[in-house]
């Protein structure tokens, strides 16, 4: 049974599959964002749409003079062909909503539905439909078009096939990791492969970087807070009987708060240039930072705990089983306004083996009067915070 008005949940369940059946890529998503604003319109919710280009930004109005509460959800989907057999599968060769944001565009609209005849709302309520979340690129990118001036307070949450539908979970701390790569060139010396002791060989340095590496995480950082470090490429050489005189090595580094992540940045340039300078090679290291770790302050955790089980009940507001080392670029909000972010779970019995960016992803559908629900309660509960606030001040 669904927790939100039947004609709702029926409408964002074939706008769902609409969008599943038509998914666009980061920084693609017009067709999608088109879609969502005729959603938007026909319950009379004002919109602005090319926000960061393929964003769309909906106002729903509460009291004035208090700040607005933000819900967010993210449009775009992934470079995957679709093997799922779903009868609304992709028609776009090549591109599937692998991760489920097309739920979490039709979750949020049923919340803009259902908070569009609400009287009085305590604060202003503002929809984020968020595009390239899979660059990483898009939560920024909508902050810079100011989709958080006058906000008070964001929300948002992702599908999870690890819990069953029905269920919200909520954390405090650390609910998704910062993910920042790396690039190390290594300059050694080329030579014939019959005579090593002209070279400096650049595959045997890398080899060793690359082993050296493996023990920042069990050697240098404490074992109770959770850490990764992946090298994804080595690229080096050209002929088997040729020594190789460069080589390039890039990997990933995912941490869950801001002094593992520095640690973990400094330990692999000092790391990288120990070795180089060992085996008399010149390096370079090159870091690009991304996302930072999306952590949920206690007390905003709190107000979405509240909020999850006046939507469910007690008995489905699950806490996180294990920590996610995956990105989520909604860590940037909150870097600017409180807020938390929560997990749906979407278990379909049988399919629990297929991650997010599989081709075979997919969730219960149930996920989506949940998610609808919670975003409608989250919104009222932090309106009324904002609103108290705004009267003691
Ligand atoms: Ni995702």
């Amino acid at each position: 049974m669904p927790l939100i008005r039947q004609d709702v949940y029926d409408r964002i369940v074939s706008l769902r599959r609409v969008l599943h059946q038509h998914p666009e890529l980061s920084g693609q998503e017009s067709g999608t964002a088109a879609v969502i604003a005729d959603f938007l319109r026909d319950f009379g919710v004002q919109c602005r749409m090319n926000v960061a280009d393929t964003g769309v930004v909906a106002d729903i109005p509460g009291k004035t003079g208090v700040p607005c509460v933000v819900l967010r959800a993210d449009t775009d989907a992934l470079p995957i062909q679709e093997e799922t057999g779903l009868d609304f599968a992709s028609v776009h060769e090549g591109v599937m909503h692998a991760c489920g944001h097309d739920g979490h565009t039709a979750m949020l609209l049923g919340a803009a539905a259902l908070l569009s005849d609400e009287k009085d709302l305590p604060a202003p309520v503002r929809l984020i439909f968020q595009p390239a979340e899979e660059k990483g690129t898009g939560a920024q990118a909508m902050i810079h078009a100011g989709a958080l001036d006058g906000a008070g307070m964001i929300f948002g949450g992702h599908l999870d096939r690890h819990y069953q539908p029905g269920a919200i979970v909520v954390a405090d701390g650390a609910v998704n990791a910062s993910s920042d790569n790396f690039t190390i060139e290594i300059v050694g010396q080329g030579a014939h492969g019959a005579r090593p002791h002209e070279s400096i060989d650049a595959v045997v340095v890398g080899s060793l970087m690359i082993m050296a590496l493996q023990t920042i995480v069990s050697r240098e950082i404490d074992p109770a807070r959770p850490s990764v470090v992946s090298v994804g490429q080595f690229h080096a050489g050209t002929a088997p009987n040729v020594i190789a005189g460069q080589a390039k090595l890039e990997g990933t580094v995912r941490a869950q708060d801001v002094i593992v992540r520095r640690q973990l940045l400094s330990s692999i340039r000092r790391i990288a240039e120990s070795i180089a300078q060992l085996h008399g090679a010149k390096i370079l290291v090159s870091v690009r930072e991304g996302t930072p770790p999306l952590i949920n302050q206690p007390d905003m955790a709190d107000l979405a705990r509240r909020a999850a089980i006046e939507a469910v009940g007690e008995e489905n507001v699950l806490p996180l089983r294990t920590a996610n080392m995956g990105a989520e670029d909604f860590s940037y909000y909150l870097e600017q306004i409180p807020g938390a972010y929560v997990r749906f779970g979407g278990q379909v019995p049988g399919k629990e083996g297929f991650p997010a960016h599989s081709s075979k992803f997919d969730f219960d559908e149930t996920a989506l009067g949940v998610g609808a629900a919670y975003y409608r309660a989250v919104a009222k509960l932090a309106g009324q915070r904002l609103r108290d606030q705004q009267n003691r001040s």
